[in-house]
């Protein structure tokens, strides 16, 4: 029979692998509480209406690449491409802008777009997601940054690339979208059919357009930093001086619009150098109106997305760690030896001592190499003399040194020798 295998753009994240995501979640645990951040867990399937009012009906994520299906032909469900629209439903249900006036979230946790797979793009893919709500202080985005800063240092990632931009509100993105289409008037037969039809609906959409030749086109398009109202222009100055106040490095990238229609004022990316594509490991911005549009209040909101698989790919070498091994293996020798091993094994496993045996009867010398395989610091020899005497040899295999220990008082031996 045919053996099944996994869904095109899925992944399974295997054990060793698993083990590094847990350490750089429990990493970002650690710095965002620093930075005053709790965890929310939200669904990841929701109704459609959210994303299509999220995240703008215009997107390549809401026109192609959402995952959507009628449940039982009962109403529209879509498993989540993003986590931010549904951090905010779960923000407005619950009335959680009644608690505090800043309220920093984050989540960590599988999205899906049909996206064409390659390499770091994957059709389920993870992010680590950070929300802050309650404030439009350009500090705040200051702020946001520098932890995602320390975040990815701290993790041996130090050449990067920090791109701000500001999107301004959506009166200057009006004066802007009509210089867009003005510029795109001449050589709009050039664009491919997406950015042809979006032009007048979603011109912006064309500076993130994947093909050649609209990114040539849209290279010499005027400024959105040109277009900017004098509070949108304060706002990202004050973004700017709070970043060099804290010697952030960054640079300023009039382009960089982002794919979710969302954003507000301040958005953000950030690309690694050794990357080679253009694919960024974080992006993020400031969505002022969103709160609002999803039948909220009006309350201000910025954020960003870490790209889970992205960034394990750019650890460096020296960040992989394997899995602990158990300190005790306890190679048993004949029936009677196994039984006693059971019991030991379990008995110092629920003592906090990670132990493991074999159960396959195999001979001393292979039990001997399989301890080995796994990394064992101790091993404990169990044979029918050891039963009798009821005494096990403890072998430290790093020293290759051997002593005769009571069974009832092993887990005393390795707690010591551990110390
Ligand atoms: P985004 O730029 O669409 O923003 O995604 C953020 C990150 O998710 C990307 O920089 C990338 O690392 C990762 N990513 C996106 N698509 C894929 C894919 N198909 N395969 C692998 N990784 C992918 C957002 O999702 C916003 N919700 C971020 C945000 C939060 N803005 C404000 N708050």
């Amino acid at each position: 029979m045919d053996a099944i295998t996994v869904v095109k753009g899925f992944k399974d994240i295997l054990p060793e692998e698993a083990f590094n995501w847990q350490r750089v979640e429990q990493f970002a645990r650690t710095i965002f509480a620093d930075f005053g951040f709790k965890e929310i867990r939200v669904p990841i399937l929701e109704k459609t209406e959210l994303f299509t009012r999220g995240i703008g009906d215009t997107t390549d994520i809401v026109e192609k690449e959402m995952y959507t299906f009628s449940d039982r032909g009962t109403e529209s469900l879509t498993l989540r491409p993003e986590a931010t629209a549904s951090v905010l439903r779960a923000y407005i249900e619950h009335n959680l802008f009644s608690q505090n006036a800043v309220l920093r979230l984050f989540t960590i946790g599988p999205m899906f777009r049909r996206e064409r797979p390659q390499k770091g793009r994957y059709r389920q893919f993870h992010q680590i997601d950070v929300e802050v709500l309650g404030s439009d202080d350009p500090r705040i985005d200051a702020e946001l940054m520098i932890m995602l800063v320390r975040f990815l240092n701290g993790l041996g990632l130090d050449n990067l690339n920090l791109d701000i931009n500001s999107l301004g509100c959506s009166a200057c993105r009006s004066t802007f979208r009509e210089k867009v289409i003005a510029f795109l008037k001449d050589t709009q037969d050039d664009l491919c059919e997406d950015c042809r039809r979006r032009l007048h609906t979603n011109p912006l959409r064309v500076f993130d357009c994947k093909n050649e030749t609209c990114g040539q086109i849209i290279k010499d398009a005027p400024s959105i930093l040109d277009f900017i109202c004098d509070d949108c222009r304060n706002h990202f100055e004050k973004v700017r001086s709070s970043l060099e106040s804290f010697e952030l490095p960054y640079r300023i990238n009039h382009r960089m619009v982002r794919g979710l229609d969302y954003y507000t004022r301040t958005t953000f990316e950030v690309t690694i150098p050794q990357m080679g594509s253009q694919n960024a490991v974080v992006g993020g911005g400031r969505y002022d109106g969103l709160v609002r549009d999803l039948g909220g209040p009006d309350i201000s909101g910025i954020g960003f997305a870490i790209g889970f698989e992205r960034l394990m790919a750019l650890l460096p070498p020296e960040q992989t760690a394997v899995p602990p091994a158990p300190a005790l293996f306890i190679a048993a020798l004949g029936n009677q030896a196994r039984e006693v091993a059971f019991r030991l094994c379990n008995r110092l496993r629920l003592k906090g001592i990670p132990t493991e045996m074999d159960y396959e009867g195999k001979s001393l010398k292979s039990q001997m190499k399989k301890a080995d395989k796994l990394g064992s610091r101790y091993v404990l020899i169990l044979g029918d003399r050891e039963i009798e005497t009821g005494q096990g040899e403890l072998r430290d295999m790093r020293s290759s040194t051997q002593q005769a220990v009571p069974l009832d008082q092993v887990e005393n031996h390795i707690i010591q020798l551990e110390k």
